[in-house]
């Protein structure tokens, strides 16, 4: 893991994923794990407004794949009810991952033989601070050599804002 951010509210955790779509470019893959309810759809909705989709994101869960046009194509995917390689042979992901748009899966784990060999995956964590309330811990995973850099550009942008 290379950098790691708390939210203390929901729209904290929308703005994180709205000033990370900076930093994301054509061809760009981002696996969002995390349990039900971690926050991975309102990350994802934070990540096409900084996009640059004015329509309103909803979670793809029974559709599976959901396309919007901002200022790249964005391709958002739930594999939560993905069963089986044939389902999964269906969706075309190839055509995904080579396109120039951004794609952002939701429950990777669910498709994981057929993720590329480089993406970044972002994990969310339910914790609780030291009052009792609840938080999200949001950590960063380069999986590919090209993303350490970007998370560390992220990072030092994150960490030099006020
Ligand atoms: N700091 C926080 N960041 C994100 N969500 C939070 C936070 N605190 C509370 N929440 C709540 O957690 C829920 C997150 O829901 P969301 O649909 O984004 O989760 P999800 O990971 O996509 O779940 P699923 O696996 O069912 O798709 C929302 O109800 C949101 O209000
Ligand atoms: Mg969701």
């Amino acid at each position: 893991m290379l950098f790691t951010m708390q939210t203390k509210e929901p729209e904290e955790t929308f703005a994180l994923g709205e000033r990370l779509a900076a930093f994301l470019y054509p061809g760009t893959v981002v696996a969002l794990t995390g349990e039900l309810g971690a926050g991975k759809t309102l990350f994802a909705q934070g990540v096409a407004k900084g996009l640059g989709v004015k329509e309103h994101v909803t979670s793809p869960t029974f559709t599976i794949i959901n396309e919007y046009q901002g200022h790249l194509p964005f391709y958002h995917i739930d594999a939560y009810r993905l069963e089986g390689t044939g389902e999964i042979d269906e969706l075309g992901l190839e055509e995904y991952f080579n396109s120039s748009g951004v794609v952002l899966i939701e429950w990777p784990e669910r498709i994981q033989d057929y993720l590329p060999s480089s993406f970044l995956r972002i994990h969310l964590d339910k914790e609780w601070d030291e009052s009792g309330q609840e938080i999200r811990v949001i950590s960063f995973f380069p999986v590919g050599s090209e993303w350490e850099n970007v998370i560390g550009e992220f990072e030092e942008s994150e960490n030099t804002r006020n």
